[in-house]
Order: structure tokens, then C-alpha cells, then sequence
């Protein structure tokens, strides 16, 4: 085998030569590769002794995609449209040979050769759409011409990856060949080619798949209909829709201009760069710089939960959900049996709709084990408490633990505002104390802040962090503080909301700023949702709030059809009178004068004050970086992904603005809009949040 350059090597087996990308760990399409392509290609096309090529890639995949770390650098190296414009237009048979995950301009790569062949556990997609982005080099263009119109819409919009054997039967790849044997199988494919005189395929000159659409082109808008909930606020999706219309009504060389156009707006705006640094934030989150990635972890093969109502219940279907056994702890039958009939009823939900079989069902629920006594969590490897919001109940609790648990057990709250360090001093092992702070429900909720104490080990860090990942989950590593890092800049949200409905917004205004931003709700609409009587009682109702007064009047949120809106038998809300009223009772027994309030002014006003939260986060150390943060918004709060989280917008907005703006409000009404020190040293040095870490 000989070195074309450091990534790519070329051999020839008998008249088939077999080009090698070898560049971990993914194989993305960076400078290197792509010049080694370019330079592989060029020795073997029009070489009359090589009668095929086959690509193929070493290491853990075929090539995932192009380098998005090269983003939005000034171009260099050879062009990849050039490069794969030579591929397809060789005069040998150039077979694709994919394994693991062959990927946006990887995947693209293999549809430009004549023929893919692949391993039954590979995958290939389209994802560009998830970082804000289209197929850039032809993939819009050439999947339709090979799946149509109505699967390539949907490959592209929702960047899914299929697998071999689904993409083999909707001609994307051209034969399956046995895993672990896919450099020989693709060679004797090749062979097969030569042979049977096989004509070059090439996906630019199909056309049969498109005509349909051209005949009917109301397949577009219909796609654009019922989809428009899943794409609303997102530029991509559209993008990528109109360029399979451009495949569909175009020759093949304009459609790739129009797709390239589009690529190139795309690139440039601001939603792909926030997406393109949420996918870099969602890695990165995982690294600790304190706890390296070999820490020895310990293990997590028994699980014990104790609390079965709603959140104990969804913390333990994630773990059966992969295979460990959870023991239950409630303090009364009753309850411990109704949040085993909750979980049971929960899955066979998920079997009504096809989403696992009944066997599914019976082997999770096999692996539940429901008791009243917290002795039978003396075997277990990690015990997650899920029990109400009571420091004192949460003590001595965990003093009851320290008792059973066996030594070197993690022993984790599920508190979302109390103070783990408290809580592990009731211990005599606060290194094995850890929070583990889930989302309501959550079995769906897949962010994680994993809430590190002042004593935690380094072991029950990394073991936490291996679990959360196992479940399925995002986690990220908070500090002690009240609220950790979400709740704590969502309590500013909620403060000026208030403070907006009461100096003259209504909730629905409110809501609908925030909706329009991109949240999937506004503040009044999911607190509604949530429950207002979360930690109300009627014995100290002072109704002084809003929420009290509301709860004094039985509108609970939507459980009781009311709330900050009136609910109809479908749940649809709609503004109440009542509502209006006690808003106007409340300011006015307040002294406050309403105003009109223009929707920038609700937007500033939610916003930065949780950017500026944000930053005394990171002041304070509670947050490993800004990145970090805008993960849990992005998989917590339903954050917008298009706009990066809240720490990215700051950036994208200015932070010289944002301090601007703070100022403003500090001035007028006073020390909850008081900059951060951070924020003021970074505007003053026009730096971001960004370059932070
Ligand atoms: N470019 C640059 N780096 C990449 C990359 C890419 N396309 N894909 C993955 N990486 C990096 C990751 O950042 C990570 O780096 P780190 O170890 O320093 O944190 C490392 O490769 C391993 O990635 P993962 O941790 O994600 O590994 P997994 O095994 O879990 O997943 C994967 C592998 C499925 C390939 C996943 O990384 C992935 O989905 N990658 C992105 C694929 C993608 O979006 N491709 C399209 C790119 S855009 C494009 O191609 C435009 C074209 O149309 C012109």
C-alpha cells in the first residue's frame, strides 16, 4: 500500500485499485483528506491497468461528514464538489465501501461513486440539517434522483441516519456484504461489476424517480404543511426543501448551482453557526478538566430509587430501560403500588403505539423490584433519593443510608434546589454524595445537571457522568447554588415575567414574545402546565402573588381547566376575564402604574437578565463554561437550538448591549438587574462568552 499523503493510501488488488482514507477520529473531510482524494483519484482515473476504485475507510467509520471544525475558515485545499465531480465522471467503476456511519458530505462522497456497497450495521444520513445547514455537494441533487422526492424530503429535513439494510432496499446501497469482510466483499463486488459489464452509474443522469413530482408539485407544499410545527423558526428544513424542488425542476448542473447558493447563505447566517457550536457545546460538556477521562469509574449494575411518585417512578424507568435492575423504596404500599401501575401503564402506552413489544413490557417490569423497606438497598450500587423538597426529611434520610448502604455506594438526591453539601453532611461519606438533578417527566427529559458537592470524589463524578450517558441522558456538571444552573437563571425569567404582567403586559403577551423567540411555550402557558399549587398551601397562602391568588381560586393550571388562561375540554387556552382582573386588583394594591410595554422591551427583560445569571454562574465557578450552560438550556428549557442557548445570544446580540441594557434596567428599577462583574469585564474587553474556555 502506498502513502498518497498522511490520511489516504492507494493499493492495487489485480486490476481494482482500493483507495484508504484513514484519518481519526471520524474521517471528516478536512484539508488533508480531501487532498488525498483529489491526489488518489487523479493516479488511477484513465489508468487503463486499473479496471475499478474502490473507497474505503479504516478505523471505527466511513467518512462521517465534511470538517465541521473548517467551517467558516477561508477555503482551502482541493474542492471537494471538484474532487467527487471526478469521481462520478471516471471511466473505471468507482464503488462506495461504508461502514459505521457514512455521513453528509461523507454519505455525499458515496453517492457520487457508481455503486455502494456497505455492512449491515452501517448508516447512512443526511444531518446537515441539524447544524442549520443542506447537503452541500450534491446530496440534495442525488438522493432524490435515487429514493424520490417524498423520502429524500425526509431524509434531509429530519438528518436521520437509516440503515444498511433499509437503505439497500431503497437503492441507496447496491448490495450488503458481510460485516468484518468489507475491504474482500467490496473488491469481489467490483470484480462482479468488470465482469457482468455492468454500465457506470451515475446518479446525475437518473431521472425516472423525479417525474412524478414535476407532475405534481403540490407534494412540496403538503410536505411544508405537515411539517410546519416540527420546522417553525428553523431555516434550514425550507432550504432543504427547495432544493430537491430545484433537483426536481432543474437539469443536474443548475440544480447544483442553486444547491450551492443555498448552502452558502446557509453557512453564513447565524442559526447554523449556533447549531454548529451546539453540536461542538454537546461534546464538549462532557469533558471535566478536573476529572480525567481515565478516572476509574465505579459500577452501577443495582440501582435503588426511593420515592415512587412521579419523578422516582420516571428516574427508574430509565435505568430499566437499558437492562439495570431498580429496586423501588416507598413508605406505604399504596403508594409503592400505584407507581409501579404508573411505570406498567407508562410502557404499555409506548407498546400501544408500536414503539415496544409487550415481551419489552414484561421484561422491564421483570427487573422491578417494589419493597417498604430501605434495608434492601444494602446491595445496591447507587441510590437516587426522590422524595419531596423537605431539608430535614432529605437528612435524615440520607443518615438512614449511610447506615445500609454498602461503602463505596453513590448515594445521589434528586433535589433541583437544595444544598447536596448540606444534605451530605448528614453522612458519614459526603465523598459518595452526589445530586442528580432529572427533569420532569424523567423518562422523556433528557438533560441531566449532575450537581457536584464540595467533598464529591472524582469517582462518583465520572461514574455519574458514564450512567447518565448510559440512560440516554445529556448531563452536565453543576455547582452547589440555589437552583444549580437552570432553575436558577429560570427564576429570572419568571421574576420579570411577573413584574411584566403587572406593569401592564398580559400573559398572553408575554407568551407569545416567547413562543415567537422559539420556546415551545411561554412562561404563564407552561407554568399552567407545570401546576401553580407546586409547594402552595392554603394554610399560608398570603395572596400576594399572583400564583396565590390563583390557587385561592382553585385554578390550579391546566389540571383544573384554568390557570393564567381558562382551558376547554381539549386543553386549548384561551385569556380569562378573571385573569385581567385580579392583574389589575394586584398592581393596583401594589402602587404600580400600567403601561403599554412594547414586546422588545418583554424580550430584553426575560432575557438578559438570565444571560447576566449566566454569568455570575461562571463567576462563581458553578458552570465549567458558557457552553455548558447553553446545554441545559438547549435540553432542559426547550431553548431554541438555532439560537445557541442563552450565553450565545448574549454573544450574538453584543454583550456590550446586554450590559447596556442592564444598566438601564438597574437604574430603574434597581439590584436584581445589577451586571455581573464578568459580563462588565468582558464587554469592556469586547470579548464573548464563547472564547471563555
Ligand atoms: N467534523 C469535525 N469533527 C467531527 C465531526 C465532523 N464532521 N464529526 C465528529 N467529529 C468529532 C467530534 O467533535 C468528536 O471530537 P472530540 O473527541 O474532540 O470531542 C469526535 O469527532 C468523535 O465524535 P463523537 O464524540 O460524536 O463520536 P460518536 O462515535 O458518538 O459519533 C458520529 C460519531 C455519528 C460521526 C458523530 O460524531 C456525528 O454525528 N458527527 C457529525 C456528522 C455530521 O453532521 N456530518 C455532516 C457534516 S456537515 C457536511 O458534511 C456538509 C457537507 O454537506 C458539505
Amino acid at each position: 500500500m502506498a502513502a498518497v499523503n498522511q490520511v489516504v493510501d492507494l493499493s492495487v488488488d489485480g486490476g481494482v485499485a482500493v483507495v484508504t482514507v484513514n484519518s481519526p477520529p471520524v474521517n471528516a473531510l478536512s484539508v488533508a483528506v480531501r487532498d488525498g482524494l483529489a491526489a488518489a483519484f487523479k493516479q488511477v482515473l484513465g489508468n487503463t491497468d486499473i479496471q475499478a476504485i474502490v473507497l474505503i475507510c479504516e478505523g471505527r467509520t466511513f467518512i462521517a461528514g465534511a470538517d465541521i471544525a473548517g467551517f467558516g475558515k477561508p477555503p482551502q485545499g482541493a474542492n471537494l464538489l471538484e474532487v467527487l465531480r471526478n469521481i462520478e465522471g471516471a471511466s473505471q467503476h468507482v464503488v462506495a465501501a461504508i461502514h459505521g456511519t457514512a455521513l453528509g458530505g461523507g454519505f455525499e462522497v458515496a453517492l457520487a461513486c457508481h455503486y455502494r456497497v456497505a455492512v449491515p450495521s452501517a448508516k447512512c444520513g443526511l444531518p446537515e440539517v441539524k447544524l442549520g445547514l443542506l447537503p452541500g455537494a450534491g446530496g440534495t441533487q442525488r438522493l432524490p434522483r435515487i429514493v424520490g422526492v417524498a423520502r429524500a424530503l425526509e431524509m434531509m429535513t429530519s438528518g436521520e441516519h437509516v440503515g444498511a439494510k433499509a437503505c439497500f432496499e431503497m437503492g441507496l446501497v447496491d448490495a450488503l456484504v458481510e460485516e468484518d469482510k468489507l475491504r474482500e466483499g467490496a473488491i469481489a463486488f467490483a470484480r462482479s461489476l468488470i465482469a457482468d459489464k455492468r454500465p457506470l452509474k451515475k446518479v446525475r443522469d437518473l431521472d425516472d424517480k423525479l417525474v412524478a413530482a414535476r407532475n405534481d408539485p403540490q407534494v412540496f407544499a403538503d410536505f411544508r404543511k405537515a411539517n410546519a410545527r416540527k420546522f417553525r423558526g428553523f431555516d434550514a428544513p425550507d432550504f432543504n426543501i427547495r432544493c430537491v424542488e430545484a433537483a426536481v425542476n432543474l437539469p443536474f448542473d443548475e440544480g447544483m448551482a442553486f444547491e450551492r447558493k443555498l448552502f452558502m447563505e446557509l453557512m453564513a447566517g447565524v442559526q447554523s453557526a449556533a447549531q454548529r457550536y451546539a453540536f461542538f457545546a454537546g461534546r464538549a460538556v462532557w469533558k471535566i478538566p478536573d476529572v480525567p477521562a481515565d478516572t476509574a469509574t465505579l459500577p452501577f449494575a443495582q440501582v435503588g430509587i426511593i420515592g415512587a411518585g412521579t419523578m422516582g417512578g420516571g428516574i427508574a424507568m430509565n435505568f430499566l430501560n437499558v437492562g439495570v435492575p431498580v429496586t423501588l423504596v416507598e413508605t406505604r404500599q399504596d403508594a409503592l403500588d400505584r407507581g409501579i401501575a404508573t411505570i406498567r401503564k407508562n410502557y404499555e402506552n409506548t407498546a400501544k403505539r408500536g414503539r415496544l413489544t409487550l415481551a419489552d413490557v414484561e421484561k422491564r417490569m421483570s427487573m422491578l423490584t417494589g419493597t417498604l423497606s430501605l434495608e434492601a438497598l444494602a446491595n445496591a450500587d447507587v441510590v437516587i433519593e426522590a422524595v419531596f423538597e423537605d431539608m430535614a426529611v432529605k437528612k435524615a434520610l440520607f443518615a438512614k443510608l449511610d447506615a445500609i448502604a454498602k461503602p463505596g455506594a453513590i448515594l445521589a438526591t434528586n433535589t433541583s434546589r437544595l444544598d447536596v453539601n448540606e444534605i451530605a453532611c448528614a453522612t458519614q461519606r459526603p465523598e459518595s454524595v452526589i445530586g442528580l438533578h432529572f427533569f420532569s417527566p424523567a423518562n422523556v427529559m433528557r438533560l441531566l445537571e449532575v450537581v457536584r458537592g464540595d467533598k464529591t470524589s472524582n469517582a462518583v463524578i465520572a461514574t455519574s457522568m458514564q450512567m447518565a450517558k448510559k440512560i440516554g441522558k445529556v448531563a452536565a456538571l453543576v455547582g452547589v447554588c440555589p437552583g444549580f444552573v437552570g432553575n436558577r437563571m429560570l427564576a429570572q425569567r419568571q421574576r420579570e415575567a411577573q413584574a411584566l404582567m403587572l406593569e401592564g403586559a398580559s400573559p398572553q403577551d408575554i407568551d407569545r414574545v416567547l413562543y415567537d423567540f422559539g420556546f415551545p411555550m411561554g412562561p404563564f402557558a407552561m407554568s399552567d402546565l407545570a401546576g401553580l399549587d407546586l409547594g402552595w398551601t392554603r394554610e399560608t397562602s398570603s395572596g400576594q402573588t399572583m400564583r396565590e391568588k390563583l390557587c385561592e381560586l382553585d385554578r390550579r393550571g391546566q389540571k383544573t381547566n384554568a390557570g393564567y388562561y381558562d382551558y376547554d375540554a381539549d386543553r386549548t387556552a384561551t385569556p380569562s376575564a378573571i385573569v385581567d382582573h385580579l392583574i389589575l386588583e394586584l398592581a393596583a394594591a401594589k402602587g404600580i402604574t400600567r403601561r403599554a410595554i412594547p414586546d422588545e422591551e418583554i424580550l430584553e427583560r426575560c432575557i438578559y437578565p438570565m444571560i447576566n445569571e449566566g454569568a455570575k454562574i461562571l463567576e462563581e465557578g458553578k458552570a465549567i463554561r458558557a457552553s455548558d450552560i447553553d446545554i441545559v438550556w438547549i435540553n432542559g428549557y426547550g431553548w431554541p437550538i438555532y439560537r445557541g442557548g442563552p450565553m450565545f445570544y448574549g454573544d450574538t446580540v453584543g454583550l456590550s448591549k446586554v450590559l447596556d441594557k442592564m444598566r438601564e434596567f438597574e437604574a430603574k428599577w434597581g439590584a436584581d438587574f445589577r451586571p455581573a462583574k464578568l459580563l462588565e469585564k468582558l464587554a469592556a474587553e469586547g470579548r464573548r462568552f464563547q472564547r471563555l474556555s
